[in-house]
């Protein structure tokens, strides 16, 4: 059964003299548990879908549903992550990865017990009673994960969650997310403009072009490459050939600027 569900969803952007044609004709479904990576140029409507998603932005026209609902009536089904980590400063860790049952008024010890194990099980040990600027970026990154987790979302978002870290960490982090989420079977969206992260992570990969945004192609990874974890995936034979034809793609609909 498809778990998510875009059907012709277009989204237009109106501003005070003009309107932009962000999103046109986007069509996919995701099945539970599935990881697929939305891939394309700046500007081709990555994001616009994921807030589509979440319930933030009302869609123009089309339909999103998510098991067989409308999207609007699951908001709290979903899990956000993002560039930045958006951790309020005054807060320490732990009420930071509260945040979520503190505005849902749900918070109880079990709630607290899973926070601290969550938090041990992304390596943060004696970090709760601290403040955020006393972390790394990718440990920040790491308690933004444990936020999103901890609400126990049905499908997590992920706009460009590792852009921002050094490359060491994020090979690490994208390590960690793969793990975390597949031993809570978790349904995942990651919106990456790296080809190699988009393999290395993901069971699909839907390519999208730009002027309006649209789907390009959806490439299948290879499930070799899906067994693996993504430092792993990354040097496996069958890599390399797939992030060809995925250039070539990319390339074929990008102006060529080289
Ligand atoms: N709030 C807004 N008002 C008007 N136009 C917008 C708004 N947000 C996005 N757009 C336009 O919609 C299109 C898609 O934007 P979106 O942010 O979804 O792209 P993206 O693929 O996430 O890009 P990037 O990779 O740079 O993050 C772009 O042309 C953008 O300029
Ligand atoms: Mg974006």
């Amino acid at each position: 059964m498809s778990f998510l569900t875009l059907e012709n969803v277009t989204h237009h952007y109106f501003t005070k003299n003009n309107y932009t044609k962000a999103l046109e004709d986007i069509s996919f479904s995701i099945k539970e548990g599935e990881f697929v990576s939305l891939l394309g140029p700046s500007g081709c409507g990555k994001s616009t879908i994921l807030s589509i998603v979440s319930g933030i932005m009302k869609h123009t026209s089309g339909k999103v549903l998510l098991e067989n609902k409308p999207i609007t009536e699951s908001e709290l089904a979903i899990g956000y992550m993002l560039q930045q980590d958006y951790l309020f400063p005054w807060k320490t860790i732990l009420d930071n990865v509260l945040l979520g049952p503190i505005i849902q008024d749900n918070v109880d010890s079990d709630r607290i017990n899973k926070a601290k194990e969550l938090l041990q099980e992304v390596g943060l040990k004696d970090v709760e009673d601290k403040y955020p600027s006393a972390l790394s970026g990718g440990m920040r990154q790491r308690v933004a994960l444990v936020r999103t987790l901890i609400t126990d979302p049905k499908i997590l978002l992920l706009d460009e969650p590792f852009s921002a870290l050094d490359y060491q960490t994020k090979l690490k982090l994208e390590d960690l997310v793969f793990k975390l989420l597949h031993a809570y079977q978790k349904t995942a969206i990651l919106v990456t403009h790296d080809i190699g992260e988009a393999i290395a992570m993901s069971d699909r990969i839907i390519l999208m072009s730009a002027n309006p945004g649209s789907i390009a192609k959806i490439f299948e990874v290879p499930i070799e490459l899906r067994n693996e974890m993504p430092f792993l995936a990354r040097r496996h034979p069958k890599y390399q050939s797939l992030f060809d034809k995925v250039w070539e793609e990319l390339n074929k609909n990008e102006p060529q600027t080289v």
